[in-house]
């Protein structure tokens, strides 16, 4: 295999690409990444000892970037993790979303079948269907995305079906639960939260901290799309979950505990999202497990382990935080709630 890694510097697209990389039986490593804002180079160094890996910088909207590198790599497979990803970013500046993962998954696509690759596995996320309080989402349930971002990786999702039936493109659909583990950029809940409390900062909870995210090892979920890119049916989605359903402030307490922290580090702040918030997510996997994975990692020891991280890398999130973006995003998004405890 030769597999093209688009969105390879950012969380999940890195562990993967470092997972190819490590097997015997894939020969090219190729990421390819437009290093916005949440793509790192730092997150993948020690990839460039590796003779199969490559780093290429591009944005999966430029056409011309895209055919280069399939071409002159020889790209057989594709698995795209490029996306913007941040619900609360997505509330801010939706345009953005729709260009990544609206009209460069459609670049992706079509390239997939101009180049005739063997298979593009197009990584998408729960938040598709929706919330729902009491059910649990099978592939075949209805998509009811609730945010411009989650309604943006629908489009992406239902252009991978519109591709498959019309053209026969060998494409396949993961939809991964809320990932966590070392290398997440510090704005979703779990590296947010731990860099935060770690400094000795207030974390501001959105409401009663009562909603529901169902979480997943980037390892387990990176080894469950590497299987539903070996022997996954074109055309077909593959949900990839762990069923760790937990409270948002059942991790804040683990978080708290880990950093030694008590509840007056906690802010509840009123809910950014309002009506858009998520209540609770909830996936079968059946389809997956018939493949033979199985996630193996438990989510309470892998938590730790992940405080852990950031704990021990410092250099690693500060690099980040004293970029302009970061503060900004902080700022405009949190300053009015946080007040003097940003
Ligand atoms: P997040 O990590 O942004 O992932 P997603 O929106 O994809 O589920 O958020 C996870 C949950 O944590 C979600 O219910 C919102 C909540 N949350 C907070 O309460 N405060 C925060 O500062 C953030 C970033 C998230």
């Amino acid at each position: 295999m030769r597999i093209l890694v688009t969105g390879g510097a950012g969380f999940i697209g890195s562990h993967f690409a470092r997972m190819m990389c490590e097997r015997a039986d894939v020969e090219r490593v190729v990421v390819f990444d437009a290093l916005t804002y949440a793509g790192n180079l730092n997150s993948i160094l020690d990839l460039e000892d590796s003779p199969k890996f490559k780093f290429c910088l591009g944005r999966i909207q430029d056409e011309v970037a895209v055919h280069e590198v399939l071409g002159s790599e020889k790209v057989s497979h594709m698995v795209n993790f490029a996306a913007e990803t941040h619900n609360d970013r997505s509330l801010l500046d939706v345009g953005s979303f729709i260009q990544t993962n609206v009209f460069g998954v459609h670049i992706l696509f079509e390239a997939t079948r101009k180049f005739g690759l063997q298979r593009m596995l197009h990584v998408s996320t729960d938040e598709v269907y929706g919330s729902t309080l009491s059910g649990t989402f099978t592939e075949q349930s209805p998509l009811e995305p609730n945010t411009p971002y989650s309604a943006s990786k629908a489009g992406g999702d239902l252009q991978c079906r519109g591709h498959f039936v019309a053209f026969e493109t060998p494409v396949v659909v993961t939809r991964g639960g809320n990932n966590y583990g070392p290398y997440q950029y510090p704005e979703k809940l779990i590296p947010f939260f731990a860099t935060r409390l770690l400094e000795g900062k207030k974390v501001p909870v959105y409401g009663d901290g009562s909603q529901v995210r169902e979480w997943i090892h980037v390892l387990d979920h990176c080894e469950g799309i590497f299987v539903a890119l070996q022997k996954g049916t074109d055309g077909e989605i593959y949900n990839i979950g762990d069923h760790n359903e937990r409270q948002n402030m059942h991790v804040v307490k683990v978080l708290l505990e880990e950093t030694q922290r008590d509840n007056s580090f906690v802010k509840h702040i009123e809910d950014p999202r309002k009506g858009a918030h998520d209540a609770r997510y909830s996936m079968t996997t059946d389809k997956i497990e018939a493949l033979g994975w199985h996630p193996s990692r438990n989510f309470e020891t892998e938590l730790l382990s992940t405080v852990n991280w950031y704990r021990n890398n410092p250099e690693w999130w500060k690099k980040i935080q004293a970029k302009p973006d970061y503060s900004d995003f902080v700022q405009r998004f949190y300053g009015a709630s946080l007040g003097a405890d940003l």
